[in-house]
């Protein structure tokens, strides 16, 4: 189904004031948004307008009880300049799936694709050409009943809104195993792309940064010793010749940046594992000299070299001077994204009008 959007223009572009070879990550934005509603069991009012503050009364739900569930998505170009999105359709089932576990209405896959391939399209002098950059698209949805009790709004609005990105990491990261706070628990919502996941991750996170830590390392719920996630990205561990990443188990969030490195691994006849891991694994393969490598995946991201591992009192710090599988994943997602690599398994999608 095809369907119509209001478009209005901005006056006031911004774009002339743009140095995309200095680009912070997530503080500057395009000039145009897609907004939509859903009122009355549909989605309505579709359309395209200048990026603008919107007005929330105080009582919108989504202050109060967190209804709110995101996506984060990444556009390049070619060297003809044609821009392209990184499996989309990947994206919008997420999204869905995020929906469906925060009670919140799913959005037609046929609105999210059109949607984003309209504004990514509209938006493409904003892609910047530089490599490891990109145009990141954060498509959300939030509560919008002006209601005070707990319970499912019955009305929503869904949001894209695009902005161009340098790297989101410029160093290697330091890690902190986190045993005294977790991220959640199988049964919670720890697989949902759900705004309170982040807020949960602030505390251990400034708690990390004050030791010397970049990010925290989060254990799971029950026993404190099983690795599931960075607080921004899916981790990675090369141990000997097996590289190892925590299986989904409902409580980690499935990356698609990490499904895309798990397929290119197989693809160059490495062994990975997706499997339960221990951190007490780690700290002993470290131990041995067979730790070689960790890494994180995430889209904003894409692929990050980890410098250092901490647990309880115990620093692993790993080797950066090595020919590291982490540098091919990295260079062969670019290429693919900017097309100087063939996508031999159909992640590209050139953006239509
Ligand atoms: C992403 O990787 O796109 C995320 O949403 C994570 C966030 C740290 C920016």
């Amino acid at each position: 189904m095809k369907y119509q959007f209001k478009v209005t223009q901005t006056q006031n572009s911004t774009l002339s004031a743009v140095d995309f070879d200095n680009l912070p990550f997530g503080k500057t934005f395009s000039d145009h948004m897609f907004v939509a509603d859903y009122i009355g069991g549909q989605w309505t009012n579709l359309e395209i307008r200048p990026v603008a503050p919107l007005p929330t009364h105080p009582g919108n739900m989504a202050w109060h009880y967190g209804q709110e569930i995101f996506e984060g998505m990444k556009a390049t170009r070619d060297a003809e300049g044609t821009p392209l999105l990184y499996r989309p359709e990947r994206h919008a089932k997420r999204m869905n799936y995020s929906a469906r576990r925060m009670c919140m209405p799913e959005i037609p896959e046929d609105l999210f694709l059109q949607a984003i391939h309209t504004l990514v399209h509209m938006e493409r002098a904003w892609i910047p050409p530089q490599a490891g950059s990109a145009l990141y698209i954060r498509p959300f949805m939030y509560a919008t009943d002006e209601t005070i009790g707990v319970k499912a709004s019955d009305t929503y609005r869904f949001i894209i809104f695009v902005m161009p990105v340098g790297p989101y990491y410029s160093q290697p990261v330091k890690l902190w195993a986190q045993d005294t706070y977790v991220r959640a628990v199988v049964g919670g919502v720890g697989d949902a792309k759900t705004a309170g996941n982040y807020a949960a991750s602030l505390l251990p996170a400034a708690m990390a940064r004050k030791q010397g830590f970049d990010q925290v390392m989060w254990l799971d719920g029950v026993h404190k010793k099983y690795i599931q996630e960075i607080g921004t990205m899916n981790i990675f561990f090369v141990i000997g010749d097996e590289i190892v990443t925590p299986n989904l188990d409902g409580a980690i969030l499935d990356g698609i940046t990490r499904e895309c490195v798990i397929t290119l691994l197989k693809d160059w006849g490495l062994k990975v594992s997706e499997r339960p891991i221990t951190i007490d694994e780690i700290v002993q393969a470290h131990k041995e000299g067979r730790l070689v490598e960790s890494f994180g995946t995430g889209t904003a991201a894409v692929i990050a070299p980890v410098a250092r591992i901490g647990y309880k009192d115990y620093i692993m710090d790993l080797d950066q001077n090595i020919d590291k599988i982490s540098t091919k994943v990295y260079n062969t997602i670019n290429g693919i994204r900017n097309r100087t690599i063939t996508d031999k398994f159909g992640w590209i999608v050139p953006a239509q009008p």
